[in-house]
């Protein structure tokens, strides 16, 4: 499923792979694994519509104009903490990217995020810039980090997360119409604490074991 603003990544390993993470007896090491492949098949989605253009090479057969990235190095932004395990896989797959960190905790009472740490790679406003977080959930941190990350400069901006909640859409939607958002399921709706139901609980302690 495809708009301007959202797409939802269906492909069916993605969504096999996403229903094993959503297990609550699936451990650690698996869900960290796992989270890493998803990333990269999200990865592949994300970086669909890259400038491209030709170079001039020699295949052992002849010459020829052969199709490549355009443009500067893209930027990956990883808003901590659980931005890291979304970022690990997307990086495999393009090494040369840019890596840059906006570190926001959430308020577990207001439920508004708290930025804490702010790290990006120069020339923002000349790159592609793909945040990552796994849970679109209120949309609050990930609001505040595409606020961040264009007070830097950046103009082209691509949001890519695992889980989004339809409350989370609308509020970026609201706040960042200009920053299509990339996710592998639209799930139904958040709880009383700001959590995604049906979802995978908290992606942090999920992927670091630290619950
Ligand atoms: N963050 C998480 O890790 N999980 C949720 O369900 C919502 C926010």
């Amino acid at each position: 499923m495809s708009d301007r603003h959202l797409t939802v990544v269906d492909h069916p390993l993605v969504q096999h792979k996403l229903t094993i993470m959503r297990d609550k007896n699936t451990p650690t090491a698996v869900f960290r694994q796992l989270l890493r492949e998803i990333s990269q098949l999200l990865a592949y989605e994300v970086t669909r519509n890259l400038a491209m253009t030709t170079k001039r090479i020699e295949t052992p057969m002849q010459e020829m104009d052969a199709p490549t990235l355009d443009g500067k190095k893209l930027a990956l932004i990883s808003i901590l903490r659980a931005g890291n395990g979304l970022l690990d896989g997307v990086l495999e797959l393009i090494p040369a990217a840019r890596v840059g960190f906006v570190g926001l905790y959430r308020d577990e009472v207001t439920l508004k995020p708290v930025q804490y740490y702010f790290k990006v790679p120069e020339g923002l406003n000349d790159r592609l810039v793909i945040a990552v977080d796994p849970m679109l959930a209120t949309g609050n941190s990930s609001v505040a980090a595409i606020d961040l990350l264009k007070q830097a400069g950046a103009n082209n901006i691509i949001f890519l997360c695992l889980l989004a909640a339809p409350e989370g859409i609308a509020r970026m939607k609201e706040a960042h119409p200009d920053v299509p958002i990339v996710t592998a399921s639209v799930d139904e709706k958040l709880n009383e604490v700001g959590y995604i139901i049906p979802g995978l609980g908290d992606a942090g302690d999920r992927m670091f074991g630290t619950k």
